[in-house]
């Protein structure tokens, strides 16, 4: 089963932003044990990340020809972007929430998700492995 991950704003800049909040990863420390954690469950994931919210909405209207499970950490964009909202109620295949921080113990305006009534599940505060959570949820599904 081929999953979309789908990284959104500022996750490329990861190992830049705060250790003790997001764990002093890079984006691409952060993909590659994505692909491994894939292939361990059988799945084949295609990771991408874009600062452009157009961009990410295009990725989500091509993901629903060929994705059987959608991860999803839109970044900041999770809190208040309604066209993300509206490209992801188009899948009919499981989308999956992640956040690296505890979004529920930040900012008040993190504690809203706009995307989370239409996520088959959500994992928060969980770093890294938090993805992992999410493949398996996925390879479950299937
Ligand atoms: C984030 C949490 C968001 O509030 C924040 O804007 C991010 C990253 C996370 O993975 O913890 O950019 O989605």
């Amino acid at each position: 089963m081929r999953v979309a991950v789908l990284n959104g704003v500022n996750l490329d800049v990861l190992h830049r932003r705060d250790p003790d909040v997001y764990g002093g990863l890079s984006l691409n420390q952060l993909e590659t044990q994505i692909y491994e954690w894939a292939r361990e469950l059988e799945l084949l994931a295609d990771c991408r990340q874009t600062n452009s919210e157009a961009e990410y909405v295009g990725w989500c209207h091509d993901a629903l020809d060929w994705a059987g499970g959608v991860i999803v950490n839109p970044g900041a964009w999770s809190h208040y972007s309604y066209a993300i909202h509206d490209a992801l109620e188009l899948f009919a295949v499981p989308v999956v929430e992640v956040h690296l921080s505890n979004v529920d113990e930040r900012e008040d305006w993190r504690r809203n998700s706009v995307i989370a009534d239409l996520a088959a599940a959500r994992v928060i505060g969980k770093g890294p492995s938090g993805y992992r959570e999410a493949l398996e949820f996925l390879a479950e599904r299937t």
